[in-house]
């Protein structure tokens, strides 16, 4: 039986969410995700099915229970958050304004698109495994929207030098305004492939803006979210995704410096006016470090 992915997770609560939402980004974004999860084989068309009929989506919500209360609409807070920051990020005025946004491990999702339609000079690029690469590419040719302002371009992150990876990109530049975005992606990586990644990153775009979030701690130093139920680890592990790097908020400051990232400001998840409905993930916004002379 193939496996589910976080990414197809991810598609399937987008799908769930536009059900309700009739906002055209919704809309097209949910159509984004749906195209995917019918290209993800097997395992992808019964998600579409389970969100698709009441029966299903009550299986899911049992399941989302039995797992891990509230991750949907912490995807949909997450996602609220750097959605408003990146556009922010892209549309400003002056110099400040980014010109070209490169979205590491974007899985199903549709914020390029988003960006690119509001700001008709940005360049996108996203960066991620060379299988859902190849379904999104498919996914956005069936629904009409391969514009040609976006590059997909397939690499593993933990083992391709980033530098080179860039560099190859068609229509990359490394001289003008860069916003970096690293979404869900970050906690996947091994400590010392996340600290090359960024050193990387920051040799080639030594001003980039940067959104991304990590997980948290637990007391144990286990990364994970707070109301997350023992088997998940075990799942995520089948899943080939098990979380491996992560940060207690007194220590993200000094932990992202280690891993070459600048912290400028975190969403607040207990923000009385908008609180994330399961915490455990930081979403964050900064910049890359400068690298010092001849660090690898
Ligand atoms: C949880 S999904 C997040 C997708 C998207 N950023 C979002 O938030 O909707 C994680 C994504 O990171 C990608 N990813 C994980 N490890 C990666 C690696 N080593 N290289 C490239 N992509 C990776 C996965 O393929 C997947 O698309």
């Amino acid at each position: 039986m193939q496996r589910i992915s976080t990414s197809m997770l991810l598609a399937a609560a987008c799908v769930r969410q536009a059900r309700n939402d009739r906002d055209p980004d919704a809309q097209q974004d949910a159509a984004l995700a749906r195209a995917c999860l019918q290209g993800c084989g097997a395992a992808g068309r019964r998600l579409l099915r389970a969100v698709d009929h009441a029966f299903g989506r009550l299986l899911l919500r049992m399941a989302e229970t039995l797992y891990l209360p509230g991750i949907g609409a912490h995807y949909a807070w997450r996602k609220r958050h750097i959605r408003r920051w990146a556009l922010q990020a892209c549309t400003q005025p002056g110099a400040g304004r980014a010109r070209q946004v490169v979205i590491l491990g974007a899985g199903f999702d549709g914020l390029s698109l988003r960006l690119l339609a509001r700001a008709p000079t940005l360049r996108a690029f996203e960066i991620d495994r060379a299988h859902g690469v190849a379904i999104k590419r498919a996914a956005l040719a069936e629904i009409g929207a391969d514009d040609p302002r976006l590059t997909l371009v397939a690499a593993d992150l933990a083992r391709e030098p980033i530098e080179a990876v860039l560099r190859a990109m068609p229509g990359f530049d490394a001289g003008i305004a860069t916003l970096v975005i690293a979404e869900g992606v970050l906690m996947y990586l091994a400590p010392a492939d996340l600290r090359a990644l960024m050193r990387g990153l920051a040799r080639t775009l030594p001003q980039a803006q940067l959104i991304a979030t990590a997980m948290a701690l637990r007391a144990d130093a286990t990364p994970c979210f707070a109301r997350q139920r023992p088997w998940v680890g075990g799942w995520l592990r089948r899943a080939g995704e098990p979380f491996r790097w992560g940060a207690t908020r007194a220590g993200l400051d000094a932990s992202l410096r280690e891993a070459g990232m600048e912290l400028r400001y975190v969403a607040d998840p207990y923000a009385p006016d908008d609180p994330d409905p399961s915490p455990g993930e930081w979403v964050f916004a900064g910049s890359l470090m400068p690298t010092a002379d001849g660090e690898r």
